[in-house]
C-alpha cells in the first residue's frame, strides 16, 4: 500500500540484534509512522501469547499509541511477512481497542537476506502486503512527533473499601473485589462524571459533562474525524511550555484532566447523610485498597476534548483499574497499595506507564524481577536503574523549588575547592555523582559528640538517593537506631540513646534499607592506611560511592584519594561530619571540613592515628536495575 514509511525513533532501536519478535508502535493519526519498538516477551510455544502480551502492552503504552506492525530479526520473504502479519494483527486488535488496523494495514519488517542484515519493510493489509520503497528518517524525531501531538494526563487517587467476612475465603474475597471494581468503573462511565480540563495558568479551563450522552455513536461508527462542530479541541487548552526528560528529550507539558463524580446527581436530589448496610455471615474485616492511578495519553492536537476524555482518558483509567484488580486477585496483601507511574526511558520519544505493587520494597526480588522484564521489553541497559520510582516523571516544573523542611543542605562541597591535594604526579580518583553534606547539628538536632557516623551514613545514603537508586528519605538517627533494633543487632534500649555506631552498623542499615552490600577494609594501625590507597583508588574508579571511615571514636566520609603509585605519596579527600557551623561553603573550605588530608601534614601531625584501628566501609554500587 504505502510507498514510504517514516521512522521516528533512533535507528539503533530498530537495529537491536536480539532474536525474536518486536512490536512497532505508532499512532493512527500519523499513518505509516513508527515511533518506537517494544520487545515481545510473553511467548507460548514459540508464538506470542496474545492474551498475556496484549494485557501488558495495554498498560505500558499510553492510550493514543498503538501497535502498527512488527519486526522480526530473521530473513523474511513475502510469505513469511504474511505469517507475521497474521500474528501481529491479533495482538494489534487486542491492544488497540478497535479494528481500524484491519483497514489501514500493518508494517512488517524483516532482514533483507542472510548476507545483508539491513531491514526490509512491507506494508499493507493481509491481501495487499507490499515492499515499501523508501524509509524516511526525519531529523529530530521528537520535535516531529510533538508538533502534531500533545500529552494528556489524569491522576486519580482511589480508596476502595472492601468488606469481607474473612479474607481467608478466596471466593468471597474475589467476589467482593470484582463487585467493587465494576461499581467503580460504572461510576466513571456514568452520567454523573464531570471533568475539568486544565492547561496552564495562561490557557483557559473548561468543565466537561455529559461525556457519555452521545459518545456511543462515536464508538460504533468508528468515526475518528478529529473535530465535531462546536466542541473544543485539545490544542485550545494545551500549555505552550515544554519539559525535558532526564535524557534530554523535550516534550510538551501535559494537559491535565481532573475527574469528579457529581454525588447528588447520582443518588438523587438533596442527598442526606446515609449509612449503607452490608450484611455479613460472620465477623467482617474492612480493608481499604489504595489505588493511585496516573495515566498519560498521546492525542492529536486537533482531537476534540470530548473524544479525548471518552476514548483516551477513560479507556486508560479503565484499563489500569482492570489491571490493578487482576493484580489484587492474584494475592491479598495486608495493606494493598498499587500505584502507577509514568516514565520516559532513554531512546523513547514518548512516555510509558507501569503499575507497581508498593507492598514490595523496591529492592525485593519480586519487584526487581518485574523491572528486569520491563527493561528487556524496552531494550534498556541492565546495569542501572531507569524504571525505579525515583525515575518517574512528575511534570512539575520546579521540583527542587519546593524544599522540604529542615536544613537546606549543600551538595558536592568538594567541587571547585580552592586547595589541591599536594601530591606530586598523583592519580586522583573521586566519587561519581552527587551527594549532600550531612554534619552535626543539622535539622535542629544536637548530635554533637556522638552522631558523626550517623551523619556519614546520611551522606552516603543521599548519594544513593541522588543517583536514583531509591525514593526513601534519608533516615534520621532515630530511624537508623530503629532499624538496628529491628534486625536484632541492638537491644530495644538502643533506640533514643546517644550511642555511637560504626562501619558494621552502617553496612547493616544500607543492606536493610537499600539492599546495598558493602566491603569492609580493616586496617590495624593508622600508619598502615596509606598502604590501602591503591585499593581505595580502585573503589572510586569502579564503584564511585562515598566511603565511611571509622576509627577510634571518630567517623569521616571519604570522597576520593590522590595517589602516586611510584612514590607512594598520597592524600585523602575527607568530608568531616563533625562540622557544627552553618551551610556556608567558604567556612567549610577554610576550616578544612572538606579538604585533602595527607597522612602526615606539614606540621608533622598524623591524620590517621598510629595506635588506632580503622575500618573503611566501601558500599558497592548495585549492578542492578
Ligand atoms: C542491503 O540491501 C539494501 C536494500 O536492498 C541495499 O540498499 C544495501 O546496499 C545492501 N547492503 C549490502 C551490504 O549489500
Ligand atoms: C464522520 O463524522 C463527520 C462529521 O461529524 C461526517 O461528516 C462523516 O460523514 C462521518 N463519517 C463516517 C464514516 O461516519
Ligand atoms: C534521576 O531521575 C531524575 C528524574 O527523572 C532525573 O532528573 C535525574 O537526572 C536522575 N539522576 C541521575 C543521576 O540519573
Ligand atoms: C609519580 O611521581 C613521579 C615524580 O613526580 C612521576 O615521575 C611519576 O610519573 C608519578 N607516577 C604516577 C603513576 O603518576
Ligand atoms: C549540644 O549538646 C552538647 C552536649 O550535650 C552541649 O555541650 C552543646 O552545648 C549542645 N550544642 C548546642 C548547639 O546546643
Amino acid at each position: 500500500m504505502a510507498k514510504h514509511i517514516t521512522i521516528l525513533c533512533d535507528s539503533s532501536m530498530l537495529e537491536n540484534k536480539r532474536k525474536g519478535m518486536q512490536w512497532l508502535v505508532g499512532t493512527r493519526t500519523m499513518p505509516c509512522t513508527v515511533i518506537s519498538v517494544i520487545h515481545c516477551l510473553r511467548l507460548n510455544a514459540g508464538y506470542p501469547d496474545i492474551q498475556a502480551e496484549s494485557a501488558e502492552l495495554r498498560i505500558l503504552l499510553p492510550k493514543g499509541l498503538e501497535i502498527v506492525g512488527a519486526l522480526l530479526n530473521e530473513v523474511g520473504e513475502l510469505e513469511k511477512a504474511r505469517k507475521i502479519y497474521e500474528i501481529t494483527m491479533e495482538v494489534a486488535l487486542a491492544v488497540n481497542g478497535d479494528d481500524s488496523c484491519k483497514k489501514s494495514g500493518l508494517i512488517i519488517a524483516c532482514l533483507e537476506s542472510a548476507d545483508n542484515q539491513s531491514l526490509k519493510f512491507y506494508h499493507g493489509t493481509s491481501q495487499s502486503l507490499n515492499t515499501v520503497e523508501s524509509v524516511v528518517h526525519p531529523g529530530n524525531p521528537g520535535a516531529h512527533l510533538w508538533k502534531k501531538m500533545c500529552l494528556l494526563r489524569c491522576k486519580l487517587h482511589i480508596q476502595l473499601p472492601l468488606y469481607a467476612s474473612g479474607f481467608d475465603n478466596p471466593s468471597d474475597y474475589s467476589r467482593q473485589l470484582e463487585a467493587a471494581f465494576s461499581n467503580l468503573i460504572k461510576k466513571l462511565r456514568g452520567d454523573a462524571l464531570y471533568c475539568i480540563v486544565e492547561g496552564s495558568s495562561t490557557t483557559p479551563r473548561k468543565v466537561v459533562s455529559g461525556i457519555f450522552k452521545d459518545s456511543d455513536n462515536f464508538h460504533q461508527s468508528g468515526n475518528k474525524s478529529h473535530t465535531t462542530q462546536g466542541d473544543s479541541q485539545c490544542s485550545d487548552f494545551c500549555p505552550s511550555s515544554v519539559f525535558t526528560s532526564s535524557h534530554g528529550l523535550q516534550m510538551p507539558m501535559p494537559l491535565n484532566f481532573v475527574l469528579l463524580i457529581h454525588q447528588s446527581l447520582e443518588k438523587g436530589i438533596n442527598l442526606a447523610p446515609f449509612a449503607e448496610y452490608l450484611p455479613a455471615n460472620g465477623e467482617a474485616i474492612l480493608r481499604v485498597l489504595n489505588l493511585d492511578l496516573d495515566i498519560i495519553s498521546v492525542a492529536h492536537r486537533e482531537l476534540s476534548v470530548h473524544e479525548a476524555i471518552s476514548s483516551l482518558i477513560l479507556t486508560a483509567l479503565t484499563d489500569q483499574l482492570y489491571a490493578m484488580r487482576d493484580m489484587l486477585l492474584e494475592e491479598i496483601p495486608e495493606h494493598p497499595e498499587l500505584c502507577s507511574y509514568v516514565f520516559c526511558p532513554p531512546g523513547f520519544a514518548h512516555p510509558i506507564s507501569c503499575i507497581y505493587n508498593l507492598n514490595y520494597g523496591e529492592s525485593e526480588f519480586k519487584t526487581v524481577e518485574w523491572r528486569k522484564l520491563l527493561h528487556q521489553r524496552l531494550s534498556l541497559p541492565m546495569d542501572r536503574p531507569l524504571l525505579r520510582r525515583a525515575n518517574a516523571l512528575s511534570f512539575t516544573q520546579n521540583e527542587f523549588g519546593a524544599q522540604k523542611q529542615g536544613t537546606q543542605r549543600l551538595s558536592n562541597v568538594h567541587v571547585n575547592m580552592p586547595t589541591s591535594s599536594g601530591v606530586v604526579g598523583g592519580q586522583c580518583s573521586l566519587i561519581h555523582g552527587s551527594y549532600e553534606y550531612y554534619h552535626y547539628l543539622q535539622d535542629s538536632f544536637n548530635d554533637s559528640g556522638w552522631g558523626c557516623a550517623y551523619r556519614s551514613l546520611q551522606t552516603i545514603f543521599s548519594w544513593f538517593k541522588l543517583q536514583n537508586y531509591t525514593v526513601l528519605d534519608v533516615p534520621m538517627h532515630g530511624k537508623i537506631q530503629e532499624i538496628l533494633v529491628k534486625i536484632g543487632d541492638k537491644e530495644p534500649s538502643f533506640k533514643g540513646s546517644q550511642n555511637w555506631i560504626g562501619a558494621i552498623e552502617l553496612s547493616f542499615v544500607l543492606d536493610e534499607l537499600l539492599g546495598v552490600s558493602s566491603k569492609i577494609l580493616n586496617v590495624r594501625s593508622g600508619a598502615e592506611v596509606p598502604e590501602k590507597c591503591r585499593e581505595l583508588a580502585l573503589h572510586f574508579e569502579t564503584q564511585g560511592t562515598p566511603v565511611m571511615i571509622g576509627g577510634g571514636v571518630l567517623a569521616y566520609t571519604l570522597l576520593g584519594v590522590d595517589y602516586n603509585d611510584t612514590t607512594g605519596d598520597c592524600a585523602f579527600l575527607i568530608l568531616d561530619p563533625h562540622y557544627t557551623g552553618g551551610e556556608d561553603l567558604r567556612t567549610i573550605w577554610a576550616g578544612g571540613w572538606c579538604g585533602w588530608k595527607k597522612p602526615v601534614n606539614s606540621k608533622g601531625e598524623e591524620f590517621f592515628l598510629r595506635d588506632k584501628f580503622y575500618n573503611f566501609l566501601l558500599p558497592q554500587r548495585p549492578n542492578t536495575i
